[in-house]
């Protein structure tokens, strides 16, 4: 969180003060800053330089066109999981030969235009979709190139929500049943296997489940090419944890040495679809103080920016540091743990306007007082913020803004209540 620093209790972003942009745009908005977001890039390079890779940026967790113009600069690829999302790579002038097409329920309409498109490669969700590609694929007189998505059923101890690695969960194909689509594959002429892929679910912070999911997943690549597939991908996923609030995530580093080991004896490309580790802490949502209220012996900061803005506190459990933009004290450098603060302070459930008892952004939190008008940042709100936001209660959605240096650019314009009946016919 190093590019969101507070300077005598006044918090930057680089080298802006984040009121001077909110004066601009007003809130609700997230800010996110350049730097943050390519060098986290470059950290994941770096950690694998010393094998054939290609980092393959998880749209999902941040689709702003901007942002994918600014990965693709540094030669992302991208991993999609919809036509849309592969619209959204296409417009921001990606490389489609760089891009994977995951998803667990792809549309014929979808497959056709991802086709159409030339990508990468499809991950195999489930058995089923083999016929489905290979019919589209052969009507239309290509070969779709294929990665298996194995479901290695590992635990990755993360929140049950976004576990996605074990047998119970919807996602992947079992080991079993992966080797029978496996030896299935020679009667699919409009495909062809040349990966397996895993993604054994998202804030992952210890390595063991990586490397127990990436030792069943290599002896499945000996499988296939037993059985002649020419698999030459391995896609390891996303799902790399972040600091939001203690620093218990290992680091890229860390996950690397681990890894590699397992993975080089393949000799395969490695691929790898991260998201949060590149968007999560290069952003924050801004918002202001409607009001304080008192209901029995609970405190309320009551926001303008809800869980339509940030749905993750509702939906994971999700902690977000929050803290003023202008703090009581001189505080310098980064935003402070809320156990070590010794400043003023008021224990308040900090919420949104939305009609939900579920609409909150964090419950018994100790925070300096604040007033009327005070803004208040949510920080590492950069991955599954904006793109999980909605219209929920018609609030038009925030404002998006990028930070690079001492410059800053409105990349989403808010919407207007025009926008939240635009379709309605
Ligand atoms: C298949 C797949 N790849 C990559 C990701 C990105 O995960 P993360 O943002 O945790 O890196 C996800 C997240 O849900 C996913 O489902």
């Amino acid at each position: 969180m190093h590019d969101f620093l507070y300077r005598d209790g006044k918090l930057f972003c680089e080298e802006i003060p984040v009121d001077r942009i909110l004066d601009a745009v007003g809130t609700p908005a997230y800010v996110y800053s350049a730097r943050t977001i390519v060098e986290h890039c470059r950290k994941i390079r770096e950690a694998y330089a010393g094998i054939e890779h290609l980092v393959c940026y998880s749209v999902k967790a941040n689709s702003s066109r901007a942002i994918l113009r600014m990965l693709r600069d540094e030669g992302a690829g991208f991993d999609v999981v919809s036509g849309g999302e592969l619209y959204r790579v296409l417009q921001a002038g990606g490389d489609p030969r760089k891009t994977i097409y995951a998803g667990v329920g792809k549309t014929a309409e979808e497959i056709r235009y991802a086709l159409d498109q030339n990508i990468l490669m499809f991950n195999l969700e489930n058995p089923g979709e083999l016929e489905v590609i290979d019919r589209i694929a052969r009507d239309a007189d290509k070969v779709a190139d294929l990665a298996i998505r194995v479901n290695p059923d590992v635990d990755p101890k993360t929140h049950r929500y976004i576990t996605t690695g074990k047998r119970e969960t919807k996602f992947g194909i079992d080991l079993d049943q992966a080797e029978a689509v496996a030896r299935r594959l020679s009667g699919y002429p409009g495909v062809r296997l040349i990966g397996v892929h895993m993604h054994i679910g998202s804030q992952i912070t210890t390595v063991e489940p990586y490397v127990r999911a990436a030792e069943k997943v290599t002896a499945f690549i000996g499988l296939c090419r037993g059985l002649g597939h020419p698999v030459t991908q391995l896609n390891i996923g996303g799902g790399f944890g972040i600091f939001y609030k203690d620093k218990s995530a290992r680091t890229m580093q860390d996950f690397s040495q681990a890894l590699l080991p397992v993975v080089r004896p393949t000799g395969c490309r490695l691929l790898m679809e991260p998201g949060r580790f590149i968007v999560g802490n290069a952003g924050v949502l801004l918002t202001q103080v409607l009001f304080l209220k008192e209901s029995g012996d609970r405190a309320f900061v009551i926001c303008d920016a809800g869980m339509n803005d940030l749905i993750r506190p509702a939906l994971y459990e999700a902690y977000h540091k929050i803290w003023p933009i202008q703090m009581p004290l001189k505080v310098q450098g980064e935003p402070p743990d809320e156990e070590s603060w010794t400043g003023p302070s008021l224990l308040a459930d900090v919420v949104g306007p939305i009609c939900e008892s579920g609409d909150f952004f964090a419950r018994d939190r100790r925070i300096p007082p604040v007033q009327r008008g005070d803004r208040l940042a949510v920080f590492s709100a950069g991955a599954y913020g904006y793109a999980m936001s909605s219209n929920y209660n018609s609030h038009p959605r925030p404002a998006e803004v990028l930070v690079r240096g001492d410059q800053f650019a409105l990349i989403t314009a808010r919407e207007s209540y025009a926008d939240l009946v635009r379709n309605e016919r």
